[in-house]
């Protein structure tokens, strides 16, 4: 049976952290897969967190199977994180799901029962996952342009311009703040335009979410969500709590389901039934400690404040990267980092620039020049710097 296989297309990040993982140089920098990093370069358990799981452990007194949405009070937690306490938390269906890819496969295999001829339009460049998880799903897929590489800012008039294609339930995939791999963001005015552009075209959008609170702040980064959740009738969203709240091998997300009753019933019905024959019931420890913060004021404020100390770090970091290189190069090429935000932005760095700063200096990165924001410690940005100035 075996011989029958071909050698699937490897997947870059994982290839990437695989050759980090077995460089033996000390020196070594990891500039590639998205999980945030302090100064030292550790990836320690958020403190909130930990109190919270110790609350869990002592409060946990049985290991039986949740359900196939999973645990309830965590889904009602991540309906008031994601839309707060208002009307459109009340229409929005929320399904537990194992991390936020797992939310992103169960809905374009919902959108594929519901409608295989639907097309996915994903942004060019986008987050290397979505296309192959919507091919795997059997969606046709296909980009709408994103990005001014000559400014690193958006091109919303040719996005625009290329979702005119997009048919009638077709599938929009957005990302709600801290775009990967770019950094660039739609504004409110832009969000606005889209739910606009939504209801008359009558394609669909689907929003992922997964840098909640590491772009402006927990709420700020939701606005445009919000926005197109109260503006739209039909609306996916698949979220992770990986870097939010730091629980990446933990597995939690979910996706969720807007949409009017009585329709609302069936489609989450159907993703319970695309849960069973996938994976059944989603782990539930990362779950339990999402909901143990969130319902808890005193660990949901250390959370929240531990967030924010690392979304300004980020910001932080893009400031002293952008100076360091004004400095080393004499010219303002990289001042666009600072206006972008979250854990990515694009260098713009030649194929052989970055193959040479990973073999002269251990600093890796994608061949697409994304770097992680949260690894550009100080002595990272002087390694970089000197090593671009004959780059750049
Ligand atoms: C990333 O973009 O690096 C992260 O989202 C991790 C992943 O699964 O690719």
């Amino acid at each position: 049976m075996y011989e029958h296989l071909a050698v699937p297309a490897p997947d870059e990040i994982l290839q990437l952290a695989a050759a980090y993982r077995e460089d033996t140089r000390t020196y070594k920098v990891d500039l590639g897969i998205g999980v945030y990093r302090d100064n030292q370069g550790r990836s320690p358990v958020m403190r909130a967190i930990k109190k919270a799981e110790q609350l869990v452990l002592n409060a946990e007194d049985t290991k039986a199977y949740l359900g196939l949405a999973g645990d309830e009070a965590f889904n009602q937690a991540m309906r008031e994180l994601l839309f707060g306490r208002g009307a459109t938390s009340a229409r929005a269906s929320v399904v537990q799901t194992p991390g936020g890819s797992g939310a992103v496969r169960l809905l374009f295999e919902l959108v594929y029962r519901a409608n295989p001829a639907a097309k996915v339009w994903i942004s060019d460049p986008s987050w290397s996952n979505h296309q192959p998880m919507a091919e795997a799903a059997g969606l046709a897929a296909g980009t709408y342009r994103y990005l001014d590489r000559q400014r690193q800012a958006l091109a919303f008039e040719q996005m625009m311009a290329d979702l005119q294609n997009a048919r009638k339930g077709d599938i929009v995939v957005l990302h709600a703040c801290c775009h990967n791999p770019t950094g660039v963001n739609l504004t409110i005015e832009h969000w606005r335009l889209l739910a606009e552009y939504f209801n008359r075209s009558g394609a669909i959008p689907m929003v992922d979410i997964a840098y909640q609170g590491l772009g402006e702040g927990l709420d700020e980064d939701v606005q445009g969500l919000r926005h197109l959740a109260e503006n739209v009738q039909v609306l996916l969203l698949a979220a992770s709590c990986s870097k939010s709240f730091g629980l990446y091998r933990d597995r939690v997300g979910c996706a969720v389901l807007l949409g009017n009753s009585p329709q609302l019933l069936v489609a989450r019905a159907n993703l319970l039934s695309l849960a069973r024959v996938n994976y059944s019931f989603p782990p539930d420890h990362g779950a339990a400690v999402v909901r143990t913060v969130w319902n808890d004021a005193s660990l949901r404020s250390e959370w929240s404040s531990e967030l924010e100390d690392m979304r300004v770090r980020l910001q932080s970091n893009r400031g002293a990267f952008a100076s360091a290189m004004a400095l080393a190069l004499g010219n303002n090429r990289f001042d666009f980092i600072r206006a972008q935000t979250g854990m990515f932005s694009l260098l713009g760095l030649s194929k052989s620039t970055i193959e040479d700063l990973r073999a002269s200096r251990a600093i890796f990165m994608p061949s697409d020049g994304r770097i992680n924001v949260a690894g550009l410690t100080t002595t990272v940005i002087a390694s970089l710097s000197d090593a671009l100035q004959g780059h750049c």
